[in-house]
């Protein structure tokens, strides 16, 4: 979508895959869906380097509302659990010079029952706009017929450009699609500034494999249409949370880095051990992800229980990124050459190589016939940046 927004893929933290849908603020109060723990989520932020590191919305998910509109129509935060309501929300992450997201349903009802906004997209996008919301995740549940999903998340995006406030526009339209047939991206793009395909994300490494997996097999389709304004979106980043190995998490990483993916963290920012912490905040990583070309990167080979996925850069250079997908055993080499990654086409002759993962290591000038011995442990990746050397140091070869 081109409203100027989501030039690089949105970065912040979404609570729907660690907080879902809890409500109960008597029993859980630090762990409910309330203002407060948006708040908090926004103070960790700002105190410990997430917002310094790029994250910068802060996303409601679903269970915001009360269960009725009010007297004019318009949805209102439950009043209990947002006693300041959503405006003062906004407020405050603005104070922290944060954004805030908020979330809503093309249909009738949002996925946990409460109210949609079919019927009410002007009223709702102008309620958004005027409360100061910065983002909008717009859900896909309970749409009477399937044949209105296109022209109603078309509809959301004319009524929200409409409030002339900056809105990124969070889609799951070709997710409810696919469905029934193949979504048309073209239209998409043109919709959305991001939009999800695939199943919800959970904590585990089956769900980020099985993500991973459906990005891969579709991506003559989805990567074409992706770029500055406009991102697929392989769901949250798990990590920091209970289901991955350490590899894993580094696997999540890298692979949504190279997918050009929105880096929305779903996690507790209150209480995450430093391991997580740093992966989340590697700063080469984070410029691998939003590298202004914005082309996502695609998988180049599947080749003994490797993957290979690549991701060309505005350097001229590449990311590269082998994930071991064999879950048994010990670490396992892989002889990366060069000159079979098609390297050459954007390093000539050498490239300077860094290895980003799992540890940060310079690993020099390569030429066409170095061979590099990676060793790359079960479900984990090995991240590689290779970045052209200055023509003055090239040497032709005849
Ligand atoms: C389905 C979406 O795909 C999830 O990300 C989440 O928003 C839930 N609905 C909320 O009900």
């Amino acid at each position: 979508l081109d409203n100027g927004l989501a030039l690089t893929p949105t970065m912040g933290w979404l609570h729907w895959e660690r907080f879902m849908c809890n409500t109960d603020c008597d029993a859980d109060p630090h762990n409910c869906i309330s203002e407060k723990l948006y708040m908090e989520m926004a103070d960790a932020m700002v105190k410990d380097g997430w917002k310094d590191a790029g994250y910068e919305y802060v996303c409601i998910d679903d269970c915001w509302p009360s269960r009725d509109r009010d007297s004019e129509g318009r949805l209102q935060a439950d009043p209990k659990r947002f006693p300041g309501g959503i405006k003062k929300l906004a407020d405050y992450m603005h104070s922290k010079g944060l954004k805030l997201g908020i979330y809503a349903d093309v249909g009738t009802m949002t996925c946990a029952g409460y109210p949609g906004s079919l019927g009410h997209y002007d009223t709702d996008a102008q309620t958004f706009a005027e409360w100061g919301v910065d983002l909008l995740k717009f859900d896909g549940c309970n749409m009477p017929n399937w044949t209105l999903l296109a022209g109603g998340y078309i509809n959301m995006s004319v009524a929200l450009n409409k409030t002339g406030r900056s809105i990124l526009y969070s889609c799951e339209w070709p997710l409810y699609e696919w469905q029934f047939h193949q979504p048309n991206y073209t239209a998409i793009r043109q919709t959305c500034n991001h939009w999800r395909n695939s199943a919800d994300v959970f904590d585990s490494w089956s769900s980020v494999t099985g993500i991973v997996d459906w990005t891969a097999d579709h991506q003559d389709l989805i990567v074409p249409v992706a770029g500055p304004g406009g991102w697929n979106d392989p769901d949250m980043l798990v990590i920091g949370n209970f289901g991955l190995s350490r590899d894993q998490q580094e696997t999540q990483m890298a692979l949504w880095a190279i997918m050009a993916a929105p880096l929305l963290m779903s996690n507790d920012l209150r209480a995450i051990d430093p391991q997580s912490q740093r992966l989340l905040q590697n700063r080469h990583i984070i410029a691998i992800s939003q590298d202004p070309l914005g082309k996502q990167g695609t998988r180049k080979a599947k080749v003994n229980g490797f993957e290979v996925w690549q991701r060309p850069l505005s350097t001229g250079g590449l990311a590269l990124a082998v994930t071991n997908r064999q879950e048994i055993g010990g670490p396992r080499h892989f002889p990366l050459t060069l000159a079979t990654v098609l390297v050459w086409r954007s390093c000539y002759h050498q490239c300077n190589v860094t290895q980003i993962l799992p540890q940060y290591r310079e690993l020099g000038v390569q030429n066409l016939f170095s061979k590099l011995q990676l060793s790359v442990n079960p479900t984990g990746t090995t991240l590689l940046l290779l970045s052209p050397v200055p023509a003055m140091s090239c040497t032709r070869l005849q």
